[in-house]
């Protein structure tokens, strides 16, 4: 069914790097940090919002790709909690972006068994979008393909935050003793809930940071950064921050081996 879907465009299977992958070690969460959009463009002379198109073009394939690959979730960080500073027209233009990004690849994202999710504060968007965004998760709920998190109005803090709340008042109401809590039950109460965290976290468009995205869960995720600017990134560079990833040597605080 991918190779079909992939004959479109992206075809993981033709980049020749793709030999290099141990398909056994195959990262089970990526996550990326949809950068550069707005440089991308006027790096053109274009105006940002053909950068925020293009870059919803990337989205679809590396999606694609990521589930070739045998990748299990992937989480795209598209608008943060921070990004309502920008001008109205710019966050007016991304909002109908994803509006219409549901509008139209719903279908085919389900017709793939892509379960779409979305995490972060979606109660503070506009209804209309709120509605396409229950729609499209309850609509691929049931599928068993890879897993899609869009991160919108979508902040780190944001979710420990509501996350201590949550835990706050079941300690109020008695259902939860102080002494019961622990990382997992702040870890349950985050949007991300039980997925498990990111192996990998890709940032591209050459900033060397995390701008408040998954704070909690990133912990020990391997981090891979690149100048390309997310609509130039390709599933070539996917390929490649696996590649790099398999050679990292993961800790977690331990000794080697
Ligand atoms: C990422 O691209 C998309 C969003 C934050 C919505 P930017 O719009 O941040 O593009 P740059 O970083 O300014 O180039
Ligand atoms: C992070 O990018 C948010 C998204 C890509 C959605 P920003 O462009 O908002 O981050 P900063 O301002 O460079 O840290
Ligand atoms: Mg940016």
């Amino acid at each position: 069914m991918w190779k079909k879907w992939f004959s479109k465009s992206g075809e993981v299977t033709k980049i020749p790097e793709v030999d290099l992958i141990d398909p056994t070690r195959i990262p089970q969460h990526v996550a990326v940090i949809m950068d550069g959009n707005g440089r991308w463009a006027q790096k053109q002379g274009l105006i940002r919002t053909f950068g925020h198109r293009a870059g919803v073009e990337r989205l679809r394939d590396i999606v694609k790709a990521a589930s070739r690959l045998g990748v299990k979730a992937l989480t795209a960080y598209a608008f943060s909690t921070e990004n309502w500073k920008r001008p109205d027209e710019e966050v007016n233009f991304l909002m109908s972006l994803f509006s219409e990004y549901l509008d139209t690849e719903i279908e085919e994202l389900h017709q793939n068994q892509v379960k779409i999710r979305f995490i972060g504060k979606i109660d503070e968007l506009a209804l209309n979008l709120q509605h396409k965004i229950e729609n499209a998760q309850a609509r691929t709920s049931e599928n068993t393909g890879l897993i899609l998190n869009l991160a919108v109005n979508y902040g780190g803090r944001a979710e420990i935050t509501r996350a201590v709340k949550i835990i706050a008042e079941k300690v109020q109401t008695g259902e939860l003793k102080i002494e019961d809590i622990s990382d997992n039950t702040i870890q349950n109460n985050l949007f991300t809930g039980e997925l498990p965290d990111p192996d990998l976290l890709i940032r591209p468009s050459g900033d060397l940071r995390i701008s408040n995205f998954l704070l909690w869960q990133s912990a020990y995720s391997e981090l891979w950064f690149t100048d390309i600017n997310w609509p130039d990134f390709k599933p070539e560079h996917l390929v490649q921050a696996i590649i790099d990833f398999q050679k990292r040597d993961r800790r977690f605080g331990g000794i080697k081996k």
